[in-house]
């Protein structure tokens, strides 16, 4: 092929909208150029839209989607582009055209595309036999007469509907036009440049979704915009041409359908042969074997769902399967659960070897192929892998699907040979769920990162045959559900450990805007770390899983929603209206639905506290806590309400009260404490940071000691408040000059407030004196001088050695974050993935590190500075809810300080593969494990922590030193001051 710029006179520079230079995430550079005169192959404008030309042979799918091209060129341009179905001699046969021409098809199938490569102006080679890949390009002089063409190739009529889709996106239509409601971007222009753009083969070559756990929101939308068919599901043709979309779109293949009541090939005869019109593999879930849904066997199986008793009844069933879905595109379930989702009573492994031996014969015999030309699963699920650890056989032609522990944890990862087996392997990953310790199927809880973690470990383990989550409705699960696309196509896009962080950016760019793109990125970033602190459902239990009094923990997350959400309506409001709608479904909606549900929660606990202070503003509290459960059912009107009632149903799930695994049938908010204003006025009350004991009940008080070596981040405070209806001044005063506070003087007042004054503590260190002493403030009722109360302010003020750097102990503990280590003394294979779990991030080891002997191999080292003397210290690591992945060897690490004995910690218990480990349920529910050695003497002065995590399927995000000062919290102690 000639030069191109030459022939054409293009100019080659590509305007690259959407990744920044060093940005870690490597998308490929776009062709498309939106600036008249900037240049290339202009393939539209106001007025002009391309003709596409397919080839009559060619698959429907690439029919069917080169009209969507013409559609999006539409909806981009404000004109649609044409199809023409013709053969290579009638198109050559046109030499002048008044539009610009798209060539599309499928190499070996495309009359087009063949005739391009055997007239030599198109050059496939880069993509021929390769699954799922494609090449967009101008080719220049395609025949006589003609200037250029742009042509899409694929190397097989998927490849070329990716290529379709992919020019979609990149001119403007979201993958989401739909289901999030992104609004195409307007051009005036859209020109191609010379680059030549080839993606594929995918990372993984079966890439989809499951609909699962869709009632009552999938369900009831399904149900008043689709006719239900004869059976009662609505999830007819019509509605799947819009998942089938979207899959495509998203470059996947892939799909379980939703079966809670459904029949998938049932409920519409048409939903089988348009799934293979699009190009989709059905599946059917871990628990369906042989394309049959779970609903079908109260219908059509005879006898009972036991192989051990009615193996006929069972065959025949499995058989109508096969025979039913022998001409179109699926991958079988293979083996067998008990009914529904459940371990069966009667099945052993060599039942089940029995089991999926006979399934593989009726498939070979039915479809008429080979096994090695049959995609079959067999699901690793829940009970499951307990006969494969029991050394159950199975085929090598069948992959294994692994899974999470359903909060996404990965279970396992191939060890020995399985990863030679021709099967490969896969994961089935959970955004959404039902089950223990609780449903999460309201809103989005995912922290993206987490999953760049778990899937990055999971493909470079091995496993890249088949990636499936469950994505629940779909709808509010979004962004997690294209981000696990995206990895799943192009995992070597995702290299750097941000990666995801920029993902996140050039994603949001496209479907906000690039002005709304870095906050959007940045609200759904931090709202990943917060929902990772605590999902929704799991906020009921008691005590509230954040610390009503220590390090604060209530007040402070909560208040970073309330930031959260001001920076997310911030952006809203100086949106375009017509992006208005998509940032509120992906991101406004679930920061300020997840702030409400926090709200509620948070003061609640203040509130009980609160009324044992006697703090008259308990009531106040317990007015927000009504009105944020009110503001609950607004935020859920206000999203059924959006595009004329368009996504009625979809915040149908309760997600309030839970109080077992199942969810309440209603939303309920726990009473919030109230007091009775007490019967005197003017009554002064104080209570003391990080003290349950609050004056009149106790006149002296005390805080916890404020060190010169506080974190940053902590304020040391008291607060006076009103205990009863009224107006009194008050004054502070303290013994010491280099102790002030803020608001020293001020009227308290209720009820039209204020009620509550914060005074927050300032030391002047250089005037107090060195080491421990103490200082007395006392706060007065001016209008009533009997009400006086003291707190004992405890002030420590020690010094380190200038040139000392690391953490410095404050208030007997050391905490660390965990990517704060020591970069020279540290071992360079540790990398930091940023905005990872439920603090700041995480370190890990690269996932094809082997496993270390304790207290060898990569070290992370902590210098710390302490000054008490402690016989013997605690550490505490604290760690993503990872499982052991290697079955064979369990998730430890080791932990020693100045080279002194070495202490093992075995973070999580060993299984027989069948059920969770012990301690499971608490650490996902706290997004950690939390684990404590003992690591002997430690005398004041400079210490050295190492840290080695021994295997890589774990991550560290904090690491604590108890001095005898560590409180209980959800989170741990903030971060301790340290010099750099
Ligand atoms: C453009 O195509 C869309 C989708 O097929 C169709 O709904 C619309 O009516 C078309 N517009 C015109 C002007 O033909
Ligand atoms: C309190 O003292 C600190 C340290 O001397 C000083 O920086 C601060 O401004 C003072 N604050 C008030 C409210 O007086
Ligand atoms: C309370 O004291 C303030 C000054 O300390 C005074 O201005 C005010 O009038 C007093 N109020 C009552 C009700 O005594």
């Amino acid at each position: 092929m000639a030069p191109l710029a030459n022939l054409l006179g293009l100019v080659t520079g590509v305007l690259c909208l959407f990744s920044s230079p060093g940005a870690t995430y490597k998308e490929k550079p776009s062709v498309f150029t939106f600036t008249p005169g900037s240049g290339g192959f202009q393939l539209g404008g106001p007025s002009l839209a391309p003709e596409i030309r397919v080839s009559q042979n060619d698959a429907p799918g690439v029919l069917r989607a080169a009209r969507d091209l013409a559609a999006d060129f539409g909806r981009v341009l404000g004109t649609n582009g044409t199809v023409v179905v013709a053969d290579w001699a009638a198109t050559i046969a046109v030499k002048t055209a008044s539009r610009p021409t798209i060539l599309i098809g499928t190499v070996g199938q495309s009359s087009l595309i063949d005739g391009l490569i055997s007239s030599k102006k198109l050059d496939a080679s880069a993509i021929t036999k390769k699954w799922e890949t494609f090449t967009y390009q101008v080719v220049p002089t395609p025949w006589e007469g003609r200037d250029n063409v742009f042509v899409i190739a694929g190397s097989d009529s998927r490849g070329a509907v990716f290529g379709i889709y992919d020019i979609a996106e990149r001119i403007g239509v979201s993958p989401l036009h739909y289901w999030a409601d992104v609004q195409p971007i307007k051009r005036q222009h859209i020109a191609a440049s010379t680059l030549i753009h080839t993606e594929g083969p995918p990372s993984v070559k079966y890439r989809g979704i499951f609909l699962n756990d869709e009632a009552p929101a999938l369900t009831g939308w399904g149900g008043s915009n689709f006719k239900r068919s004869q059976y009662g599901s609505p999830f007819v043709s019509d509605f799947y041409r819009h998942i089938f979309d979207l899959i495509l779109r998203l470059k996947g293949n892939y799909l379980w359908p939703a079966m809670w009541s459904s029949m998938f090939y049932l409920d519409d005869p048409k939903n089988g042969p348009l799934a293979t019109e699009y190009g989709i593999f059905m599946g059917t879930s871990h628990h369906e074997p042989m394309a049959r849904a779970d609903k079908e066997q109260g219908r059509f199986l005879r006898g009972s769902w036991d192989w051990r008793s009615n193996k006929a009844g069972v065959q025949s069933f499995m058989q109508e399967g096969a025979t039913r879905s022998k001409d179109w595109s699926t991958i079988y379930t293979l083996g067998m659960r008990g009914s529904g989702d459940a371990a069966s009573a009667t099945l052993s492994s060599s039942s089940l070897e029995e089991i999926i031996a006979w399934q593989q014969q009726t498939l070979t015999k039915t479809l008429g192929k080979p096994l090695s030309e049959i995609p079959q699963a067999w699901v690793m699920y829940k009970e499951v892998p307990g006969y494969w650890q029991a050394g159950m056989k199975v085929s090598d032609d069948v992959t294994l699907l692994w899974s999470d522990d359903n909060r996404g944890n990965i279970r396992r990862v191939p060890i020995g040979d399985e990863e030679k087996r021709s099967g490969g392997s896969g994961m089935y990953y959970h955004f959404d769920y039902v089950g223990d310790p609780r449903n999460y199927k309201w809103i989005n809880t995912i922290q993206l990162t987490k999953t760049w973690e778990q899937m990055t470990l999971t493909y470079d383990s091995g496993i890249r045959n088949i990636w499936i989550a469950n994505v629940g409705d779909l709808k509010a699960l979004e962004l997690p559900t294209v981000h696990f696309m995206a990895l799943a196509w192009d995992r070597e896009a995702f290299s750097g450990m941000d990666s995801t962080t920029e993902w996140l950016k050039v994603w949001s760019a496209r479907q906000f805007g690039e002005d709304a793109a870095g906050a959007a990125a940045e609200i759904m970033t931090t709202y990943g770390k917060l929902t990772a602190r605590h999902k929704y459902e799991d906020l009921s239990r008691t005590p509230f899983a954040f610390h009503a009094t220590n390090y604060d923990e209530v007040e402070l997350n909560y208040q970073e929603w309330v930031d959260l959400v001001a920076k997310a309506q911030a952006v809203y409001d100086k949106l375009p209206s017509a992006v208005q709608d998509s940032f509120f479904e992906i991101v406004l909606h679930p920061v300020l639905a997840g702030k409400t549900v926090f709200e509620i929660y948070s003061k609640v606990t203040l509130a009980s506290r609160y009324s044992t202070e006697k703090r008259i503003s308990t009531n106040q509290l317990a007015k927000d806590v009504q009105a944020a459960f009110q503001a609950d059912q607004a935020i859920t009107r206000r999203f059924h309400s959006l595009r004329g009632g368009k996504w009625n149903h979809f915040m149908d799930q309760t997600h309030l009260g839970y109080n077992n695994w199942q969810e309440p049938s209603s939303n309920t908010i726990p009473r919030a404490s109230t007091l009775t204003a007490a019967s005197s006025n003017a009554l002064l009350g104080v209570a003391a940071q990080g003290n349950t004991a609050a004056y009149p009940g106790s006149a002296r008080l005390s805080l916890a000691p404020v060190s010169k070596f506080d974190p940053p981040s902590v304020n040391r405070y008291i607060d006076i408040f009103a205990r009863g209806d009224g107006t009194f001044f008050y004054d502070i005063t303290a013994n010491v000059s280099f102790v002030n506070v803020t608001n020293r003087r001020g009227s308290i007042s209720s009820p039209a407030g204020p009620t509550d004054i914060r005074s927050i503590l300032g030391v002047n260190w250089a005037a107090a004196p060195a080491g421990s002493s103490s200082a007395l403030l006392t706060i007065v009722n001016t209008n009533a001088t009997s009400q006086s109360a003291t707190v004992v302010v405890p002030l420590e003020n020690p010094t380190i050695p200038s040139d000392f750097k690391g953490h410095v102990e404050a208030d007997a503990t050391i905490s660390i974050e965990a990517e704060h280590f020591s970069p020279a003394d540290s071992s360079k294979e540790y990398a930091i993935i940023p905005n990872y779990g439920r603090t700041l991030s995480g370190v890990r080891l690269p996932p094809r590190t082997a496993s270390q002997q304790p207290g060898k191999g990569p070290v992370l080292v902590y210098p710390f500075y302490s000054f008490t003397n402690i016989a013997d210290a605690t550490v505490t690591v604290y760690l993503a809810p990872s499982e052991n992945a290697n079955p064979k060897s369990p998730n430890r690490y080791s932990v020693s300080v100045d080279g002194g004995a070495v202490s093992t910690v075995q973070v999580v218990a060993l299984t027989n593969g069948s059920n969770q480990p012990q301690g499971w349920s608490d650490a996902v529910i706290r997004g950690a494990y939390v684990k404590s050695s003992k690591v002997g003497r430690i005398a004041p002065g400079k210490h050295e922590l190492k840290l080695y995590l021994l295997e890589p399927t774990m991550v560290v995000t904090k690491v604590v030193i108890d001095f005898g000062g560590v409180k209980s919290s959800l989170l741990g102690p903030p971060e301790s001051w340290r010099s750099v």
